[in-house]
């Protein structure tokens, strides 16, 4: 009995190092280090500028990689460069974690707009919605099972089946990010701008991408939860 009693406590501290090892980011701390990104990234870190990401959700351990390589000119953006180099690891850290403890805000159903003023406003009313229609399935479609003819992988084998990403190998969550950012986020890896990590096939996988799916793609991933 006694030496179940003594067991257990050492069971329990052997089963949480390795957590408390992970857990380098202070909550709190980051929260209060969170002021200086509100005006862009939203209170709790829901940004309401849909080209501007949404970090609400977001592994802690992908937010701080991204930090690092916005500081050190891995991944190009000029206004988060003159905000990552005030940064240091810690609070990185801090607000990495900080981040993955909010949760990430619904959107809107996407919506597309008409290109030029039509003189039937009803027909072009219902091609858009027909339009969204075969994109927002053709985006579920390209999640799930990619292209197979020009060999885009399916995005679910790294994002998970509901967008969540993957904590281990820090591939990061993607569910109920703005569709404007997605595109944008997936253009730029097709274009080569976004630089940091060609070795994570995002590169590759954009390339084969058209810009139709991009767009389907981004539909479908801004309205998973
Ligand atoms: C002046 C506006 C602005 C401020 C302030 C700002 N950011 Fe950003 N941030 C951006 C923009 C714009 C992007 C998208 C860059 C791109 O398109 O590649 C971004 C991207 C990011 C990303 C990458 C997200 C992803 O999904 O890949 C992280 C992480 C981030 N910001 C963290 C922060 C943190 C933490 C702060 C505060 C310390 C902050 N930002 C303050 C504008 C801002
Ligand atoms: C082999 C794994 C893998 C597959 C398959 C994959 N991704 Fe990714 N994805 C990643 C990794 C890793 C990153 C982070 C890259 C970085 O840090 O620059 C990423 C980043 C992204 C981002 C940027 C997220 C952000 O917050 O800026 C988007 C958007 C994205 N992927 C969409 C997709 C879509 C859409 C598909 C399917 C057509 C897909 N991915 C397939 C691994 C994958």
């Amino acid at each position: 009995m006694i030496k179940k009693l003594l067991a257990f406590p050492l069971m329990l501290a052997f089963v949480m190092t390795p957590t408390l090892g992970q857990a380098k980011g202070n909550i709190s701390a980051g929260e209060s280090k969170a002021t200086n990104c509100i005006s862009c990234h939203g209170g709790n870190g829901n940004s309401m500028i849909p080209t501007f990401p949404k970090l609400a959700g977001q592994h802690a351990s992908y937010t701080v990689r991204q930090l690092k390589d916005f500081k050190d000119s891995e991944r190009n953006s000029p206004m988060m460069a003159a905000i990552a180099i005030n940064l240091d690891e810690q609070s990185m850290e801090d607000l990495g974690a900080y981040y993955a403890s909010q949760t990430i805000s619904d959107n809107l159903p996407p919506v597309i707009f008409s290109d030029d003023d039509d003189d039937d406003e009803e027909a072009a009313n219902r091609n858009n919605q027909e339009e969204l229609k075969t994109l927002m399935s053709i985006g579920a479609d390209l999640y799930r099972n990619g292209n197979l003819k020009s060999k885009v992988s399916a995005c679910i084998a790294c994002h998970g089946p509901n967008g969540e990403g993957n904590l281990p190998s820090s591939f990061p969550a993607i569910r109920s990010q703005h569709a404007d950012y997605l595109i944008k986020a997936l253009t730029d890896f097709k274009k080569g701008i976004r630089t940091n990590l060609p070795d994570t096939m995002m590169h590759l996988i954009a390339q084969k991408m058209t810009e139709r799916e991009i767009k389907a793609v981004s539909f479908h991933i801004s309205m998973m939860k």
